[in-house]
């Protein structure tokens, strides 16, 4: 356990690092845009999307180092997410990653272009300095903009807007949450297997464990929600009432949405079996996601 909070911790720095080299060389631009994405991206969030990219290529027999631009650029849409879901015709939040939000310290006209700008960087680095096969570029490009578009992370911000709680049910609940958070998290774990040049079996079985994974995430996101505090999650609590398609509040029950949890965890679990269930870093992320407390 302890071996594999280090593997985590090591994994985080070298993502960060990757961040800040990959800024300092091809990220240029008006000095305030550089800034506002800059201080958003290195705000220092878990990283949880990135690491899965690097485990899930070593787990295929990949090369770290390779899939540290696609992980670099999920990194990039994830936090383009963030800056738009904080805005105020969005989630209305002041506080992100335990400081005040992008559009409170850059107004909301920056905030907006900060987010379209890590969009396109994001697609950039893979066109640009992703060192492989066109083929691989590409497919890359197909897995990030389809989990990013709208039928993805996009369309479930959607969903998630124009939500009307009235006769919803867990499984509408779900639906937005398999779009607005998994279809990142699964990519994360296609892209990784991409970059290993994975055969299907391997690839269909990562996408599987992305899938619960991501659904968990947001479950676990929702419970937390409803029962941590600001100080240990570094963003406002207690937000979705009002209107949100929170797995718990819908539910109405915090044992039973835990335990919903847990099932999926499960699930994500037993989707590595081809690999022995043996790999215990992405055995050990899935538990992670339970029990988090940030
Ligand atoms: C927050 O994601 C948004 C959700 C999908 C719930 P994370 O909890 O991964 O946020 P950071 O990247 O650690 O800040
Ligand atoms: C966020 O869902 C999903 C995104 C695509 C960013 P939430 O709105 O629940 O995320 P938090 O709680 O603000 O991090
Ligand atoms: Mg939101
Ligand atoms: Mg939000
Ligand atoms: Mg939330």
């Amino acid at each position: 356990m302890t071996e594999n909070n280090d593997l985590m911790a090591a994994l985080g720095g070298k993502i960060d690092s990757k961040i800040e080299e990959v800024c300092e060389k091809y990220l240029s631009g008006p000095a305030i845009l550089v800034e506002a994405m800059r201080y958003s991206l290195q705000a220092g969030g878990k990283r949880i999307r990135p690491i899965l990219v690097l485990l899930s290529a070593e787990i295929c027999g990949g090369d770290e180092e390779k899939a540290m631009i696609p992980a670099v650029a999920l990194e990039m849409i994830h936090t383009f997410s963030l800056i738009h879901d904080d805005l105020p015709a969005m989630d209305n939040d002041d506080l992100r990653r335990g400081r005040p939000t992008s559009h409170k310290v850059f107004g909301e006209a920056m905030a907006i272009l900060a987010g379209d700008a890590l969009l396109a960087f994001a697609f950039e680095l893979i066109a640009t300095h992703y060192q492989s096969t066109e083929r691989e570029i590409s497919l890359l490009t197909k897995e990030l903009s389809s989990a990013t578009g709208p039928s993805g992370m996009t369309g479930g911000q959607v969903l998630d807007m124009t939500f009307e709680k009235s006769a919803k049910t867990l499984s509408d609940v779900e639906n937005i949450h398999h779009l607005k958070t998994a279809a990142l998290i699964r990519c994360a774990c296609r892209m990784g297997a991409i970059s290993a040049s994975a055969d299907k079996i391997k690839f269909d079985a990562l996408s599987l464990y992305g899938q619960k994974l991501g659904l968990a995430f947001q479950v676990v996101d929702d419970l937390l929600d409803q029962t941590s505090s600001v100080e240990n999650m570094g963003k406002n609590v207690g937000k979705d009432h009002g209107g949100k398609p929170n797995y718990a509040l819908i539910c109405g029950d915090i044992s039973q949405t835990r335990q919903r949890a847990e099932t999926l965890i499960a699930e994500a679990v037993d989707a590595l079996s081809i690999f022995g269930n043996k790999y215990q870093p992405l055995i050990h992320i899935a538990n992670l996601v339970l029990k988090r407390k940030s």
